[in-house]
């Protein structure tokens, strides 16, 4: 037994110091494991059948031949697999999406829909099972064609209003002086981790376990059990370590079907989606066609605001993309109205991805804003300062904090704005125009309910161990550093393990809610932990162990406009005679709230302003209307931008500490790829001249604007 205080190691400030991550050597040497890849004694494989129409009713699966062929243990579909609960409302506040709840009946609502999962000893032996299974179908005719005034469009539903409208929009544009009116739109685009979904189910003994590649792993547990009816103290998952999720990596097939075969056989199961599986099971950033209308006084300052977005969902589950909430935030106009609809489509449903309803809308509105200020004559980066809003523009309510005018003023200082040409087309360095742009983003800063276990083990070490999960983000550093200095003690002294539903719930690595969530909970933890820690306190050999839960603290926030801010800036290089675009630079600045590791916080503000560029000029995945599939569902077919693509890009923020949070954390998941499309789309403007409105900015769209005579105002509207 020793006897120590949380005190004795005291090394202060490890939050705000460079550090990498704790299980870096793990990953970089192959000792990290992930899902796909850990052993079990008698594990089987089950590999998902997919529906080859889009439309209609599964008629027979003929599993008689495929039972017979080597190492298959068993054929799971709609005609033998468990009933599952699906009327309920999960822990996020929304339903199971149908594509998870699989193999309840004989509809096929997509194209890629799961209508079977055959069970092998081996994923060859599984894989060319399912390959051989015959299912027949009756087809009906399908829609999967997002178009702009669909007639089945309507005012999305959930748990944000669908529409706000303030003041008279057209008695304030029609005494604006200046007005833009336009249409944008921006293609289905797919999360593209490098680690696809991957889980292995088991029973041991009365407890279900799941070894799994998820996001949230309390909400994975909740989410089985419930639809499995079981005891949420018999489920446990656990998700160590994930190969990115990007808002993908929630409940899907995989979990629900592993449980399936794993109940079923009494035996390990375990499925791996493979990369052109996701594209139909995963989720995907809805395809959206925005209308924008901005009317402003000669000096810029905007008099009416109207942005209006539509997505597209399944006919079996409504998810919004809300590209008009960000305008929501941004700017005030006296009249100010905003829509998110979306129309049930015949295709798979759409979901979360990194900012979602931000991304798409901040291309759209930051675009307008950019023809706002060539329209009146103003330098874009003005514009923007002159319509900060004092409070919220829809709420009314006042910020927690907000300093998207630093932003601006260090990103225009270091960029070197100044010097900027307004006129577009002036720049040339041989055969490529230059142009510069910039653009604004934000995203919500919030904090959810979470527990943490805190242990003071008896060799002076502390234990935390939390419900969290790092996809990537280096969630597991950011809470060692929090502990730390919570603590009092060095990081080397704290040990922070993750990914485990035993660990009590946590919010998921979401929303960019997930650090602020569990540092919170940690630092409370701690601050318990410190008052059984009276000098002198003997420790016993299995440690003194807290528990915090930050619901009450969380509740008792004030009601506030609580964001993240950034500035981006980007210089591009086109060449219109082939169409291509070279992004050759690009700053954002951030006002992100305190930042915890500003080694894994840089990577992850580069890492979205990186999938910006990747969005503005590459990521389209496009669906064929006549078989509602996709043409070349793989990452040959699907570009993302590659090294060759992405130039030195610089992120870096400014002093903003969120009054409101124990630590001053806001939250930086995804603050980084708002604004970063449009900053590269207006420098492309100020290349060129032309507009591109429709994402990506591909060189057939680049060419074809440039082969337009000047007459007719070179918009790449077609
Ligand atoms: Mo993120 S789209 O909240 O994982």
């Amino acid at each position: 037994m020793t006897t120590t205080t949380a005190a004795s190691a005291a090394v202060r400030g490890a939050v705000g110091v460079a550090h990498t991550r704790v299980e870096g050597r793990a990953k970089v040497t192959g000792a990290a494991r992930y899902a796909g890849e850990i052993p079990f004694a008698g594990l089987a494989h089950g590999w998902l059948v997919l529906s080859t129409i889009t439309r209609g009713r599964i008629r027979d699966v003929e599993t008689a031949p495929v039972l017979d062929m080597p190492g298959v243990l068993t054929v799971l579909h709609h005609g033998n697999a468990p009933r599952l609960k699906t009327d309920y409302v999960g822990l996020l506040g929304v339903p199971p999406d149908p594509t998870a709840a699989v193999f309840q009946d004989d509809g096929v609502p997509h194209a890629g829909w799961p209508v079977a999962l055959v069970v092998a000893e081996t994923p060859e032996e599984a894989r060319e099972a399912a390959e051989a299974l015959v299912v027949t179908y009756e087809e009906e005719p399908h829609d999967t064609a997002l178009v702009a005034d669909h007639p089945d469009a309507y005012a999305a539903s959930g748990h944000m209003p669908a529409e706000t409208d303030k003041g008279d929009l057209e008695t304030q544009l029609a005494a604006s002086a200046v007005v833009v009116e336009a249409e944008y739109t921006t293609p289905e685009e797919q999360h593209s981790m490098m680690e696809p979904h991957a889980a292995t189910a088991l029973w041991d003994g009365g407890t279900l376990e799941v070894v799994d590649s998820n996001q949230g792993v309390s909400w994975v547990r909740s989410e089985l059990a419930t639809m499995f009816s079981l005891d949420p103290a018999s489920v446990r998952v656990r998700s160590e370590h994930i190969g990115g999720g990007f808002g993908s990596k929630g409940l899907r097939a995989h979990q629900v079907s592993a449980v399936m075969a794993a109940t079923a056989l009494r035996r390990p199961v375990r499925v791996v989606l493979t990369r052109r599986q996701l594209f139909s099971l995963a989720g995907y950033r809805s395809p959206t066609t925005q209308r924008i209308r901005l009317g402003a006084d000669p000096d810029g300052r905007l008099r009416a605001l109207e942005h209006r977005s539509l997505n597209q969902t399944s006919t079996v589950y409504e998810f919004v993309e809300p590209g008009a909430a960000v305008a929501r935030v941004l700017y005030d106009a006296d009249a100010h109205r905003t829509a998110n609809h979306v129309v049930r489509l015949d295709v798979p449903t759409p979901t979360w991805m990194r900012a979602p309803g931000e991304a798409p809308g901040s291309f759209a509105i930051e675009t307008a804003l950019d023809e706002l200020a060539e329209r009146c004559g103003v330098d874009p980066v003005e514009l923007r300062l002159r319509n900060e809003p004092e409070v919220g523009p829809v709420s009314g309510l006042p910020f927690s904090s907000r300093n998207l005018t630093a932003c601006f003023r260090e990103g225009a200082r270091r960029f070197g704005w100044a010097d900027r040409d307004p006129r577009p087309g002036t720049r040339r360095d041989g055969r490529w125009l230059l142009g510069t742009g910039t653009a604004a983003g934000s995203y919500g800063a919030g904090a959810a309910p979470s527990t943490a276990l805190l242990t003071a083990e008896a060799d002076g070490s502390f234990t935390v161990r939390i419900a969290a999960a790092d996809i990537g983000t280096g969630a597991r550093t950011a809470l060692t550093l929090v502990a730390a200095d919570a603590l009092e003690t060095a990081p080397e002294r704290v040990r922070v393990r993750i990914g485990d539903s035993d660990f009590g719930h946590a919010m998921i690595a979401g929303g960019s809610m997930g650090t602020r969530s569990w540092a919170w909970a940690v630092t409370a933890a701690a601050a318990e932990l410190r008052t059984r820690l009276a000098p002198g306190t003997s420790i016993p050999p299995e440690g003194i162990t807290v528990q915090s839960d930050t619901t009450e603290a969380i509740g008792a926030l004030a009601q506030k406009e609580r964001h993240s801010y950034g500035a981006q800036f980007a210089e591009v290089a086109v060449d219109v005679s082939t169409g291509e675009v070279r992004v050759r630079r690009m700053l954002g600045i951030f006002a992100a709230g305190r930042i915890v590791n500003p080694l894994t916080a840089r990577n992850q503000l580069v890492g979205g302003m990186t999938w910006g560029i990747s969005m503005a000029l590459h990521e389209e995945a496009v669906r064929d209307r006549n078989t509602g599939g996709h043409y070349a569902p793989d990452l040959a077919g699907y570009h993302v931008a590659t090294h060759a693509d992405v130039p030195d890009i610089e992120a870096d923020w400014v002093d903003d500490h969120d009054p409101d949070d124990p630590v001053g954390i806001k939250g930086i998941g995804e603050v980084g790829i708002v604004g970063a499309a449009a900053a590269v789309a207006n420098a492309v403007w100020h290349a060129t001249g032309v507009r591109h409105r429709h994402l990506p900015i591909r060189p057939d769209r680049v060419l074809e604007a440039s082969m337009r005579t000047p007459a007719d105002g070179g918009a790449a509207d077609a």
